[in-house]
């Protein structure tokens, strides 16, 4: 009889009997995600400077118009994380290096300090450090996809609160294994958002706003954004599934280490389904495109957030992706182990 329990014991110490063994850790994860989130002082503060930096703007260009986006705005974003800005602003005469130029003038004239024009840049910004509010901010120009998706996400994030648990804690595991560096070839904080929410569509706890009727429509740049926005009504989509957020992340973790096709599969939130590499002549490398891991971005359907990923850094990319699987599906402690800093 002691032999036998004894045996058992060590075998439920080392794999967890079914998946939703993981279930007895959501506290663990709940907490992680609380001590996350920004606090409402903080909210406040991204709000009061946008305004600021809006007022002061708007003297000079009075038909720009300043947006947030990104982290702060998309209801994805940590505590004490930068704030990113784009203005808007429809002037045929200048380029964007110029308007660039130009806005850093004003906000140097506007008393602000440690102001810098990244004119060079992939995407040229302006970056400064507002002194009243502690806060640092980035504000590109006219890079109005980038506002239209940040909606897109907050829209999602309002549908099931366990989307933007599950994804505070794959950010959170991924900047603590160094995973979130796309210079690195790792992949950005809005594509761990996108694999989030296609998971979630996938097990029937999110809908796929861009397949329902338009409420939302706008044109950016020749691409048709349309989705359904009216996201009050869907709050009760996927009620009927049950699952605990450690248990979607025990999923999220086992579909990229053992479930993704990476040969033949591009994940698409635009359409709730996994389409085929083939299908958008994603097979080959094009330019520095690779496309060895495909996530396609909602609106800008030509545009794969995995093209930074290269034969080096999917390799690194995978085996994060298992190390994290086997931790939920074994480890005694997943909520600590799981974000132990990479050591190189
Ligand atoms: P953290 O700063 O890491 O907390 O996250 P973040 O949400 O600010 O993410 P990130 O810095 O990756 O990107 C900022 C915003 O830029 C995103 O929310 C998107 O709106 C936009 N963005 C980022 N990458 C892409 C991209 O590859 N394509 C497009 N169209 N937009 C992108
Ligand atoms: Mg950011």
């Amino acid at each position: 009889g002691h032999h036998v329990s004894s045996q058992r014991v060590r075998f439920q110490r080392r794999t967890r009997a079914c998946r939703y063994g993981i279930d007895q850790f959501t506290p663990n994860f709940l907490s992680i995600f609380d001590s996350l989130v920004p606090s409402r002082e903080e909210i406040a503060k991204q709000e009061q400077l946008l305004i600021a930096l809006g007022r002061l703007i708007n003297k000079e260009w009075p038909n720009s118009k300043l947006y947030l986006y990104g982290s702060c705005a998309n209801s994805f974003g940590f505590s004490n994380s930068d704030v990113d800005l784009c203005l808007a602003i429809d002037d045929k005469e200048m380029s964007k290096v110029d308007i660039i130029l130009k806005l850093a003038e004003i906000l140097q004239a506007g008393n602000l300090q440690n102001i810098q024009a990244l004119t060079r840049a992939r995407v040229p910004i302006v970056k400064l450090m507002d002194q009243d509010t502690g806060l640092s901010c980035d504000i590109c120009v006219n890079n109005l996809l980038a506002v239209v998706n940040t909606k897109l996400l907050r829209d999602y994030a309002q549908i099931d609160r366990r989307l933007r648990q599950l994804a505070f804690i794959v950010k959170h595991w991924a900047k603590s294994r160094r995973v979130n560096e796309t210079y690195q070839g790792t992949l950005s904080s809005y594509a761990y958002v996108i694999m989030c929410i296609h998971l979630l569509q996938l097990r029937g706890i999110l809908p796929c706003l861009q397949e329902m009727d338009a409420t939302c429509n706008v044109t950016v740049e020749d691409n048709h954004c349309a989705y359904f926005d009216q996201v009050d009504k869907l709050k009760n989509y996927g009620a009927h599934n049950k699952e605990s957020v450690s248990s979607l992340l025990w999923a999220f973790f086992h579909y990229w280490a053992y479930q993704h096709d990476y040969m033949q599969d591009v994940i698409s939130i635009r359409t709730g389904r996994i389409i085929s590499k083939h299908m958008k002549d994603w097979t080959r490398r094009v330019g520095n495109d690779r496309h060895l891991i495909c996530i396609e971005d909602p609106f800008e359907t030509s545009h794969d957030l995995g093209r930074v990923v290269d034969k080096f850094s999917i390799k690194i990319l995978r085996e994060e992706f298992e190390r994290a699987a086997n931790i939920l599906q074994y480890d005694a402690n997943p909520s600590v182990t799981l974000f132990e800093p990479y050591v190189p």
